[in-house]
């Protein structure tokens, strides 16, 4: 079958570990433990549509070691095409350093190395796959004029597009809003993006109205356990979306749950309306915070409730 959704974007081998709390500036803790996993916003969210049924092709850059030679074979059983994911010798493999304490939550590093040069030649590899998806992914931690070059090929090609800018970067070719029919980012990411401080649900949805301005179809701002906000060219008055209060035990990668699910969505339910699409993507990445890790954490199909997966809104 052809593939259905097309993440470009980053792989990084996490080393986490799990502590009370989050050390200050020149502090040592004890934490209780650590872990080693598979995490990058990319892949994961390129995993997390696989796990539903999407039908997924990852275009990325890994080194030629041992690092990146497991996140291919990750990737081969993930049932993750990896035609289009290439080794280069002269960077490391991404690494993001992790700390997630009691309460769930985390700070992280990452040294993007190898995705760093993923570049315009590789896109021209996979471009057949880019034009003949449904739905494509980017994010922020490769080179973003790669990201928005991807965007532009695609879009160029009628599918549609998925933007999460994500890390949060201040400054933002504005051809990444016109890019994007789903621009989908996080509160801190939409208060950088707009210089709003986006403490409530009111403000995010000022917020969006902003990013929506600048020409993508459609905003959505995730909220963490206040689930999400919508904002789009057809109904600009901004729609709070909530989700079930779960236990957190790990929220890395939480939101990358909720962006790999809105792309199988858009590619396999895509008549749903967005808002039923984001109502069922809040739901699967609060199953993924409560379990550890990002990629370990996120749902399957086949164990979710079956009515995520029906034509029609619940
Ligand atoms: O969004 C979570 C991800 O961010 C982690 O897997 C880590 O690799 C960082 O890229
Ligand atoms: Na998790």
């Amino acid at each position: 079958a052809d593939v259905t959704v097309v993440v470009v974007g980053s792989c990084m081998t996490d080393l986490v570990s799990q502590a009370p709390r989050l050390p200050k500036a020149g502090e040592t803790v004890h934490g209780h433990k650590f872990f080693i996993g598979f995490g990058g916003k990319g892949a994961n969210q390129c995993v997390q549509a696989s796990r539903l049924g999407a039908k997924t092709a990852m275009v990325c850059k890994l080194g030629q070691d041992v690092f990146g030679n497991n996140y291919l074979q990750n990737f081969k059983d993930q049932g993750v095409t990896t035609d289009f994911v290439s080794q280069t010798g002269e960077a490391a493999t991404g690494a993001a350093s992790i700390i997630v304490n009691d309460q769930g939550e985390n700070a992280i590093v990452i040294v993007a190395g190898a995705n760093l040069l993923l570049d315009v030649e590789d896109l021209k590899k996979a471009s057949l796959a880019i034009s003949t998806a449904r739905v494509l992914v980017c994010q922020l931690e490769i080179t973003p004029a790669v990201s928005l070059q991807a965007l532009k090929m695609a879009r160029n090609s009628g599918v549609r597009t998925i933007f999460n800018p994500a890390p949060a970067a201040a400054e933002l070719d504005p051809e990444f809003y016109s890019s994007s029919d789903v621009f989908c980012c996080n509160e801190s990411e939409a208060e950088l993006l707009t210089g709003f401080e986006v403490t409530d649900e009111e403000m995010a949805g000022k917020a969006a109205v902003v990013l929506l301005s600048r020409g993508c179809h459609s905003v959505i701002v995730t909220l963490g356990v206040k689930g999400c906000l919508m904002v789009s060219v057809q109904d600009a008055t901004p729609k709070h979306i909530p989700v079930g209060s779960v236990p957190a035990v790990d929220t890395t990668g939480a939101g990358d749950s909720f962006v790999g699910a809105l792309a199988f969505f858009m590619a396999h339910v895509p008549d749903l309306p967005l808002e039923e699409m984001a109502r069922r993507s809040n739901q699967i990445a609060a199953v993924s915070v409560q379990a550890a890790g990002t990629q370990t954490s996120y749902p399957s199909r086949d164990a979710l409730p079956h009515e995520l997966f029906e034509a029609g809104s619940q």
